[in-house]
């Protein structure tokens, strides 16, 4: 470890201390109202005492669903077990659809004009396992647990098949009736700048730290081809690649990026183990998209990316808490405000 990451990996174990000595039980629908620029203010989310009916829980489906969890991790694990490739995709569908309306299942929805139908939603997967689960579900507890609930635990048992940490989930998530295609475009595609992603982030109640954190979940999955072409000819009419990809990367992606419709694994290291390589590949500069290589170039997150860098244990706590965060993102829990779907695919008829 360089000696000038260290202080701030102090800073990053205090703030996991603090974070940590957060109560998540009854925890505020709302996520922190902090809109502070900085990722180095140690501050703790605050429980808005005015609000307290419209809650998320533990014990959610303690009485109505006790076997909820032991279903879905069934499930999930028998579908990773038979292609692993899926995890990748549960755990970014997940994000997709807490980015657009928050985590109320939105991106599920199947019918002309949905977020589904988007085209950042095109190499999108993962929606036959939760299609499984919820088949399942109805079958045991009928009418009871959100397709919402069942795409974020989904994500979190996603994360754990492949060695990442495991967080609890609170749930109550009612799942939305609404879902427009031009809302699902406008989450990030790779060719943003810092600024951009920072703000999207920010407006969804995360931090700098959150967005460091969550562009971790690249250490696993794959980018279509299409997606990274353009840093690999002719980068900003310059003729030659992208400057900021080591030039031994470009000559591996040339080679493997022949078609738009191909795939590459967004860890060139270790591409199917949930770790922080991700972020020593930036160091090398082998970040496949833009948005991660700017990470390390940009000052207000590259501290935290060389903090990172240096400690597999540390990230994977810190995801945990951002994922716990990225869970709530404006989620939906009054009677009024949604549903529970019988099929995630459609809003219920009634
Ligand atoms: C920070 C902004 C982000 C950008 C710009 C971004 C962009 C992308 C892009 C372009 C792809 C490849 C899509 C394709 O061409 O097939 C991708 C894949 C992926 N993203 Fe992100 N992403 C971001 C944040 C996140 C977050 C927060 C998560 C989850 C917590 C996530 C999880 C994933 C996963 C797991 C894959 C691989 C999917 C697969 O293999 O099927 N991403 N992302
Ligand atoms: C970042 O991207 C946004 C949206 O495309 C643009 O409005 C802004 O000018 C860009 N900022 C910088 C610093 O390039």
């Amino acid at each position: 470890m360089s000696n000038s990451s260290l202080p701030l990996l102090l800073l990053l174990v205090l703030y996991i201390i603090v974070a940590s000595g957060q109560p998540y039980e009854n925890y505020d629908k709302s996520p922190p109202s902090s809109t502070s620029e900085s990722v180095y203010s140690l501050q703790v989310p605050t429980l808005d005492e005015t609000n307290f009916d419209n809650l998320l829980s533990f014990g959610y489906y303690r009485k109505t669903c006790p076997q909820f969890e032991s279903i879905l991790h069934s499930k999930v694990k028998e579908w990773i077990q038979k292609d692993y490739t899926l995890a990748a995709s549960l755990m970014r569908l997940h994000f997709h659809d807490c980015s657009v309306r928050g985590c109320d299942g939105s991106i599920l929805l199947k019918h002309d004009g949905s977020e589904r139908t988007a085209e950042a939603s095109k190499t999108l997967g993962g929606f036959q396992v939760v299609d499984d689960i919820k088949a399942e579900l109805e079958k045991e507890c009928p009418k009871t647990v959100s397709c919402a609930d069942i795409l974020t635990a989904a994500a979190r048992d996603a994360t754990v098949e492949l060695g990442g940490p495991y967080w609890a989930v609170p749930y109550g998530r009612k799942d939305g009736k609404v879902s427009i295609d031009k809302e699902a475009d406008m989450v990030p595609m790779g060719h943003e700048n810092i600024t951009s992603l920072i703000e999207f982030f920010q407006s969804r109640g995360m931090t700098v730290l959150d967005l460091v954190i969550l562009s971790g979940a690249h250490t696993i999955g794959r980018s279509s081809c299409g997606s990274i072409q353009y840093r690999l000819y002719n980068y900003q009419g310059t003729g030659k690649p992208d400057p900021t990809l080591d030039p031994k990367y470009v000559n591996f992606l040339q080679r493997k990026c022949r078609w738009a419709s191909e795939y590459v694994d967004l860890d060139a290291t270790t591409p199917r183990t949930f770790d922080n390589m991700y972020y020593v590949n930036l160091k090398k500069k082998m970040g496949l998209l833009s948005t991660d290589q700017l990470l390390y170039s940009d000052q207000r997150t590259s501290p935290l990316v060389s903090a990172l860098a240096s400690s597999r244990t540390i990230f994977e706590h810190q995801f945990a808490v951002a994922m716990g965060k990225l869970g709530i993102v404006d989620v939906l829990t009054n009677q009024d405000e949604g549903e529970i779907r019988t099929n995630c695919n459609f809003v219920n008829a009634y």
